[in-house]
This record gives structure tokens, C-alpha cells and sequence, in this order.
């Protein structure tokens, strides 16, 4: 038990996640991973929380969050990666089962985790949480259920914000652009997603890379950004700026001689 507290990492076991809670841990920080498959990350500092911890369950949400800080201290900073992909249908073929499971993992778990800590956070007057969003969630594409997710996400993160700001509570997102992580590199592979479409519309035309995610999430946890809520950072390579190029011709491929 630490009296300093602790950095609560959902989806802590791969992915942004899991960059995320290497770096904390790097930076000296006391970390906690909880996952829904949980796995310890090797060679880190970090502690894995060993039961599967469902963010869209509210009875295992809430009884995780008492007896994590019950075993290591209170939760003082809080990172809500866990999360699933959207299916990618024409509008005909989304499958409502498959719309719930996004919503309730995706915003009715962010929700979940974020009120379950910031409530204890907001009586004890300290604290800081991220909620990773997604340019998905800025942009429109065929995977309904989890654009209208994200844009939740980027919703309640200003909400939650309102609610506990005078009671020394920061909440705030990130959105990343396409991220090379294992998951999407799989679907790469696979050839579900193409790469070069993914990166091409890209200011910077290639993927985010996920210790950039975790860089940000890091600085909006930190007192660097002691002045900074509410808000919804984009970590997208330039996505958000560069997408609208398309109807001008394109995107220069470089400027000047
Ligand atoms: N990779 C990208 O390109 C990208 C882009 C934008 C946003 N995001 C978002 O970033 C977050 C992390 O995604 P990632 O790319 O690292 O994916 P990932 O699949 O590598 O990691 C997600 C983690 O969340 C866990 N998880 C899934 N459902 C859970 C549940 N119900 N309860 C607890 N844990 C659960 C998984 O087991 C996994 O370890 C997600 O919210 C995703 O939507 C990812």
C-alpha cells in the first residue's frame, strides 16, 4: 500500500493500455493494471490486478474498485483504456448484440470506472483521469456503434469534468488516430484494414504509435497539466487535418526545394 496512491490502468494488459502503464511505471509512478483478460506486463513495475475485471459489469466495477483500493491505496490517477473495435458494416447488417457490446464496454464501462473512482477521488479532493476517446469519435465511418461510443466518451469526459471540478478533479480525453498496435497490426495482416489507407490521409502518413498515446495520457495525468480540463486531445499524426485534403486533390507529398 502506497500513501501516495495509485494510477488505475483499465485494458492494462496490451495495447495503449499497456504502453501507458509501462510508462507511468518508468516514470516512477505506483501503477495497477486491471484487464478483462489479465496478463502481467513483463519487465515492468507495474502490478497486475489477477481477477478479470469486466468495466461493462457495474457489480464487478464497483466491488473491483473497493477492493483494489482496499489492497493498494487510493486511486489518485485513473486511465480508461479498456476497450473493443467496432465492427465494420453497411447499415443493414449491424447487428444490435454487437452495438450493445460496443456502447457498454466502450462508453457504459468508461462511465462506470470513471464514476466508481472519481466520486472517492472528488471526497478526497484529488485527482486526475483520462478517458481514451478516438478520431472516431470526431469523424464519421461504418462502424455506427462505436463512432456514436466515442463521441460519448468525448461527451461525458467534459460532463464529468463540470461535475467534480471544484472538487479538485481533472477529467479529460485523448482521441488517437490509428495506432500500430498488435490488434491492429493483426488486422492488417489479415487484411481487414490497409494500411496505406490508414496512414495516407494522415498530415504526417503513417500510423500513431502507442507510447506517443501514452506520452499524452501521461502529461494530462501529470501536474504539467494542472490547468488543463475537459478537454479532448487528438494523438492522430495529423489525421483530423489532414482527412478533408482529399477534396482539394490530395495532400502535398513534401514542401519546398
Ligand atoms: N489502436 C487504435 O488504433 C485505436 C485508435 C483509437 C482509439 N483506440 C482506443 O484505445 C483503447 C485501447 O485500444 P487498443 O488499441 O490498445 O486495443 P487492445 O485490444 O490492444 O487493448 C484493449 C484492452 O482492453 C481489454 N478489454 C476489452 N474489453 C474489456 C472489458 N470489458 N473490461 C476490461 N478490459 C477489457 C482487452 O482485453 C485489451 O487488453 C480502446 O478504447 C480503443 O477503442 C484505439
Amino acid at each position: 500500500m502506497t500513501a501516495e496512491g495509485i494510477i488505475l490502468v483499465t485494458g492494462g494488459s496490451r495495447g495503449i493500455g499497456a504502453a501507458t502503464a509501462t510508462l507511468l511505471a518508468e516514470q516512477g509512478r505506483n501503477v495497477v493494471i486491471v484487464d478483462i483478460s489479465p496478463e502481467p506486463l513483463v519487465n515492468t513495475q507495474t502490478i497486475l490486478w489477477p481477477a478479470p475485471f469486466d468495466v461493462a459489469s457495474e457489480s464487478a466495477v464497483v466491488g473491483g474498485i473497493a477492493d483494489i483500493e482496499a489492497a493498494h491505496g487510493p486511486i489518485t490517477g485513473l486511465v480508461n483504456a479498456a476497450g473493443v473495435f467496432g465492427k465494420m458494416h453497411r447499415i443493414e447488417r449491424v447487428r444490435m448484440d454487437q452495438w450493445d457490446r460496443e456502447v457498454n464496454i466502450d462508453l457504459r464501462g468508461t462511465f462506470l470506472v470513471a464514476r466508481s473512482v472519481g466520486v472517492k477521488m472528488a471526497e478526497r479532493r484529488h485527482g486526475a483521469i483520462v478517458n481514451v476517446a478516438s478520431v472516431a469519435g470526431m469523424t464519421s465511418g461504418p462502424i455506427h456503434a462505436y463512432t456514436a461510443a466515442k463521441a460519448g466518451v468525448i461527451q461525458i469526459t467534459q460532463t464529468l469534468a463540470a461535475e467534480w471540478g471544484r472538487s479538485g478533479v481533472r477529467v479529460n480525453a485523448v482521441s488517437p488516430g490509428f495506432t500500430r498496435t498488435v490488434a491492429l497490426e493483426a488486422g492488417i495482416d489479415s487484411g481487414a484494414l490497409n494500411k496505406k489507407w490508414l496512414e495516407s490521409p494522415t498530415a504526417m502518413n503513417r500510423l500513431v504509435e502507442p507510447i506517443e498515446v501514452a506520452q499524452a495520457i501521461a502529461w494530462l495525468l501529470s501536474p504539467l497539466s494542472s490547468g488543463v480540463t475537459g478537454i479532448n486531445l487528438p494523438v492522430d499524426a495529423g489525421y483530423i487535418a489532414g482527412t478533408t485534403w482529399a477534396a482539394y486533390g490530395g495532400l502535398p507529398e513534401t514542401s519546398g526545394a
